[in-house]
C-alpha cells in the first residue's frame, strides 16, 4: 500500500532562526546590493546555502499552518523576486499581495471548478491518481502573491527582446524562482496555483489589459516541506534523471 504520510523536514524555531538571519543580514533589506551576503563576502552567497535552498524547495500544498507572515520576512522574499534578471533590464512584474478571505474563497472556488475540467480529461488510473491530490493551499495559506507580467514596462524598444517576445514573460518566471528559493530559505512554503483562466485572476485582483497573470503564489509559513514532491509521492509523475535531458553539441546526442 502506497503510504500517503508527509515527510517533512522539521522547520527550525522561528524566533531561533530570525534572530540567526537578522544577525547574518542585518535589518536592511538593502543587502542584495551592498552588504555581505548570508554566509559570505559581499557579493558572493554560499554555495552550500543555496544548494540546500535548491534542493529543499517543494511545492506546498498541505503544509501551511495559516500562521500570518512577519512583514520583514516578507518584504525580503518579494526583494529577491525584484532582484532577479530581466530582459533589458524591462523588470515587468508586479506582485499582488490578496489577503482578503472573500477573494481568497472566490479564487478557490474557481480553481475548484478549474479542476473538475481536468478531472473530466482523465480516465481511469489517471482520474483515480489525480482524485488523491492536492492541488492548492489557497486558503490556509492565507496569502497568495499574483504576479503578473507588463509587456509594455520598459518602453517600445527593450533590449534583447526585438526577436523574443517570450523574453519579458521568461524574466517574470525568473522573479517566481527567486521568490520561491528565498521563501525556501526564510523556511517558508510556496504553492504555485496554475488552474485558472486568466480573465478570471484578472478581474479579480483589477489587472488593467495589458497584464497578464503569471501565477498565484500560495505564501505562507509551514509546519515543514516534504521531502518527496507531491505528484512523486501520489504516483503521478517522477523527476527524469538528468542523462535524459542531456545532450552534447547536437539535440539527437
Ligand atoms: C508553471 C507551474 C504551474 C504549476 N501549477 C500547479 C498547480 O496548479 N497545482 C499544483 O498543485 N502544483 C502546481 N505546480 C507545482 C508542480 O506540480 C511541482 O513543481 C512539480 O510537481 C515538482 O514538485 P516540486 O516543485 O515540489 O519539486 C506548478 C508548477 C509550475 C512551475
Amino acid at each position: 500500500m502506497r503510504s500517503r504520510e508527509l515527510q517533512c523536514v522539521p522547520v527550525r524555531s522561528r524566533a531561533s532562526y530570525e534572530l540567526q538571519l537578522s544577525r547574518r543580514l542585518g535589518p536592511t533589506s538593502g543587502w542584495f546590493r551592498d552588504e555581505p551576503s548570508p554566509g559570505g563576502r559581499a557579493g558572493t552567497v554560499s554555495a552550500v546555502d543555496l544548494y540546500d535552498a535548491i534542493r529543499r524547495r517543494r511545492d506546498t500544498r498541505a503544509e501551511f499552518t495559516g500562521e500570518p507572515l512577519d512583514d520583514e520576512v516578507l518584504t525580503r522574499v518579494l526583494s529577491a523576486a525584484h532582484s532577479a534578471p530581466s530582459v533589458g533590464m524591462s523588470q515587468p512584474w508586479d506582485f499582488v499581495l490578496v489577503r482578503d478571505p472573500a477573494k481568497l474563497d472566490a479564487f478557490h472556488e474557481h480553481v475548484a471548478t478549474e479542476r473538475e475540467v481536468f478531472a473530466a480529461s482523465l480516465d481511469g488510473e489517471r482520474a483515480s491518481t489525480f482524485g488523491g491530490i492536492k492541488i492548492e493551499g489557497i486558503r490556509e495559506s492565507g496569502l497568495g502573491v499574483v504576479v503578473g507580467y507588463d509587456p509594455t514596462r520598459g518602453g517600445d524598444n527593450v533590449l534583447g527582446r526585438h526577436a523574443i517576445a517570450d523574453a519579458g514573460l521568461y524574466s517574470v518566471c525568473l522573479a517566481i524562482q527567486n521568490l520561491w528559493l528565498a521563501a525556501t530559505a526564510e523556511g517558508l512554503g510556496v504553492g504555485w496555483v496554475s488552474f485558472y483562466r486568466e480573465e478570471f485572476l484578472s478581474g479579480l485582483v483589477g489587472f488593467p489589459e495589458q497584464i497578464r497573470p503569471v501565477a498565484w503564489l500560495c505564501l505562507g509559513t509551514v509546519a515543514g516541506l516534504p521531502d518527496v514532491p507531491d505528484l512523486e509521492r501520489f504516483g503521478w509523475r517522477h523527476r527524469s534523471p538528468l542523462e535524459s535531458v542531456l545532450h552534447e553539441d547536437s539535440w539527437s546526442h
